[in-house]
């Protein structure tokens, strides 16, 4: 009964995170948001949480997919980029909504780019070459892939290349080194991915995390809306505003003028903010939220 019970707590889910790189921050953020506290000591390629049966394993981008498939990371938070590359057996479980960047054709600045076909005979470097053979493949172009692994948009200045095929988040490293984008190969953000079935202990404490991930995604997208409305004017408001259920409405000192709360999207804000004021809103408030549980 004893070794039974000491087996059931020591059940964790294995997740894997970029050891470092563009997601690392980012992907350590999410899970401290979660309400998990990871000891990351220096240097330290594994660490588990203090309050969370989760063990996070601190790995090469390039190696996780692999590690995901065989079952020694149970999950991952990863590039989408990095999934469609290496074409292993994982899936998405969630899109992470952060780290987003492009995988795209690139070529010197001062040449003229009369569209794809530029790159029939060409030169090409890159490290994502499985990507880059379905884009050429797609688009009926015979061109020389030259792999490499790091620092590619250097190739061109070097002679090594005439074009590249890299990803771009802000741009200004094609810019630093006298490049303009041309193509959009694919469009990457952060993921959480998973590999084969897990074992029922593991699966239920992936299902408590991905509650707990969704409730910190949706507040990062959704705002809390404060605002005041003549009485007359209510049932214009809650149609702009329906919020999660409908809003809530709490009478103001003054008569005539009520206090309605409601969540609304962070994109839409800027779009019903004239209708609010034309249907008569005054003070309006809007507040980031915590954590929203829908
Ligand atoms: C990528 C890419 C570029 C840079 C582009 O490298 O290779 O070097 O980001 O970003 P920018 O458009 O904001 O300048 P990454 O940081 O992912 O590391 P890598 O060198 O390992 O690919």
């Amino acid at each position: 009964m004893d070794g039974h019970k000491t087996k059931q707590m020591s059940v964790t889910l294995k997740i894997a995170v970029q050891k470092s790189g563009r997601l690392t921050e980012e992907s350590l953020r999410l899970l401290k948001e979660c309400g998990i506290s990871i000891e990351n000591g220096n240097d330290r390629l594994k660490a588990v949480a203090r309050n969370f049966p989760v063990e996070v394993l601190y790995l090469r981008n390039a190696d996780i997919p692999q590690y995901v498939e065989d079952g020694v990371a149970d999950i991952a938070i990863l590039g989408e980029n990095v999934i469609i590359e290496k074409c292993r057996d994982i899936q998405i479980i969630e899109h992470l909504g952060f780290s987003k960047c492009r995988l795209s054709m690139a070529i010197p600045k001062g040449i003229e780019y009369p569209g794809s076909e530029y790159f029939n005979g060409k030169r090409i470097a890159t490290s994502y070459t499985n990507s880059l053979n379905g884009y050429l493949k797609k688009k009926n172009i015979l061109a020389e892939v030259h792999e490499i692994s790091g620092s590619v948009e250097i190739a061109p200045n070097i002679g090594l290349s005439d074009a590249i095929c890299d990803l771009v988040s802000t741009g200004s490293t094609l810019f630093s080194n006298g490049l303009k984008e041309v193509d959009v190969v694919l469009k990457s953000q952060a993921c959480l991915v998973s590999g084969k079935e897990l074992p029922e202990e593991t699966q239920k404490i992936l299902d408590k995390l991905l509650f707990r991930i969704r409730a910190v995604l949706a507040s990062r997208n959704n705002r809390y809306i404060l605002l005041n409305s003549p009485d007359d004017a209510i049932h214009e408001i809650s149609r702009i505003l329906p919020g999660i259920k409908s809003p809530t409405i709490m009478p103001l000192v003054e008569k005539g003028w009520s206090s309605m709360h409601s969540v609304i999207s962070e994109t839409d804000f800027w779009n019903v903010i004239d209708q609010l004021k034309a249907a008569g809103a005054q003070g309006i408030l809007v507040l980031p939220i915590e954590k929203m549980v829908v």
